[in-house]
């Protein structure tokens, strides 16, 4: 009786260990390649965890910005710079942006910047192609914001 016990609590054991570790790995991207491309390119200033700095740099950590704005906007930032004035959870920026990420990185791996930002930091589930990559190319450089 008291081995069976031990096998169950084993087993249940086991399933938490297994569960667990997937829930952290079960992404449909490269969530590894995307936070070191995160890292390299947007956390010195953004910062690791997307918090950015208070009246200095936006956050991309549950930011109003990034839920009500398209994939093409936000890509179009990335790749072309972004300046004027914006408002980011109530809070006015008035930066510059220069084109920020690397131009030498693959429409693939911009991509997965951004899935990464949308994904870890707002819980927003949705793959950023090089399709999109590709369009938000096409559309241009974003206009100063007023
Ligand atoms: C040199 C500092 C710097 C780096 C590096 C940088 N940014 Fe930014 N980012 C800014 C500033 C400053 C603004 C606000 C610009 C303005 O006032 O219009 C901004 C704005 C943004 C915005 C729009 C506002 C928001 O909070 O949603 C997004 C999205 C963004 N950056 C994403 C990125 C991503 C992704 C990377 C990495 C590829 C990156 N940035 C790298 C400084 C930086």
């Amino acid at each position: 009786m008291i081995k069976i016990l031990y096998l169950i609590i084993i087993s249940l054991i086991i399933i938490i260990c297994i569960t667990d570790l997937s829930s952290k790995t079960n992404r449909p991207y490269d969530v590894a390649r995307a936070e070191k491309l995160y890292i390299d390119q947007c956390s010195k200033c953004h910062r690791k965890n997307g918090t950015g700095i208070r009246r200095v740099y936006p956050p991309l950590k549950n930011a109003d910005y990034i839920a009500n704005n398209s994939v093409e906007e936000l890509l179009r930032g990335m790749l072309f710079g972004r300046s004027g004035t914006i408002v980011v959870n109530g809070i006015t920026y008035n930066g510059v942006m220069e084109t920020e990420v690397d131009k030498t990185l693959s429409d693939y791996d911009i991509g997965l910047i951004l899935t990464y930002v949308l994904w870890e930091f707002n819980d927003i589930q949705k793959i950023v192609t090089p399709a999109d990559v590709q369009a938000a190319r096409k559309a241009g450089k974003l206009p100063v914001h007023k």
